[in-house]
């Protein structure tokens, strides 16, 4: 008899050996080995929808693939074998500056670094080198520029407008659901976010045409304690197909 279940989990393979029969699939998550913190577990049974991940599996006599939006708290790990766990992790995130990136490195944390603490020693290292590197180019052009012009045409000095410096978080990549949701107003401590988000990603793939309506019923299993429901619905209606040009126009906008 198999004494291993294996399946995937955010596009990559697990096996995980002698599970125990009462491990679930939340406490397995949200263990310090796999660090997956996303799903919480307000109530540990079924309840509040907190936890809700989105299993997928090959449905042979259909040919097709079938995602189903479930609470982890209720699914034991031993029975996952072959199937896919998807977590809201799994569905795309806000861009973050490269950590290795030593400009970033100060505020890369929640606490950040106080506004008046000393630059790092990278970064004051990566300055001078950037300074020396720039006055060196200025001086080559100098010198070309001053060649050329000798049996050549005039130069013009082409200038051209920098790049933006990116931002320390870009939208782009960021799961839509989530972002809509916050866009309107729809999460204040987020502990109930990542449920409301992964059951509409599930719902919206299944039912890409839902109404309005069809939106707002599939939410009965979940529960938020402190936003309100006004403002998550309306995040996520804006997905629906009925969704009208005077329910933007009165839709509250996240400022
Ligand atoms: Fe799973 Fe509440 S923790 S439904
Ligand atoms: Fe705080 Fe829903 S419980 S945002």
């Amino acid at each position: 008899m198999a004494n291993h279940v294996s399946f995937f989990l955010n596009g990559k393979e697990v096996s995980i050996q002698d599970p125990s029969p009462d491990l679930l699939l939340i406490d397995y998550l949200r263990s310090p080995e796999v660090a997956l913190a996303g799903p919480k577990k307000p109530c540990g049974q079924g309840g509040c929808g907190g936890c809700t991940v989105i299993l997928s599996h090959w449905n042979a006599a259909e040919k097709k693939i079938e995602h189903r939006a479930i609470n982890s708290c209720l699914r034991p790990v031993c029975a996952l074998g072959g199937l896919v766990v998807t977590t809201v992790e799994g569905t795309g995130a806000a861009r973050r500056p490269n950590p290795a990136h030593p400009d970033h490195a100060p505020t890369y944390s929640r606490g950040g670094a106080p506004i008046e603490a000393p630059p790092l020693p990278a970064v004051v290292q990566a300055h001078v080198q950037t300074e020396a590197k720039r006055a060196k180019v200025q001086t080559d052009v100098r010198l070309a520029l001053r060649e050329l012009a000798l049996d050549g045409p005039e130069l013009k000095e082409v200038k051209e407008e920098a790049a933006e410096h990116p931002s320390c978080a870009v939208h782009e990549g960021m799961n839509p659901v989530a972002y809509r949701l916050a866009m309107n107003n729809g999460s204040q401590c987020g502990y109930c976010s990542v449920g409301f988000v992964m059951n509409m990603s599930e719902f919206i793939v299944n039912n890409p045409k839902a109404t309005k309506k069809e939106i707002e019923d599939i939410f009965d299993g979940n529960i938020c304690r402190c936003t309100g429901y006004r403002a998550i619905l309306t995040g996520m209606k804006t997905f629906a197909s009925d969704w009208t040009e005077e329910d933007e126009k009165h839709r509250m906008k996240c400022i």
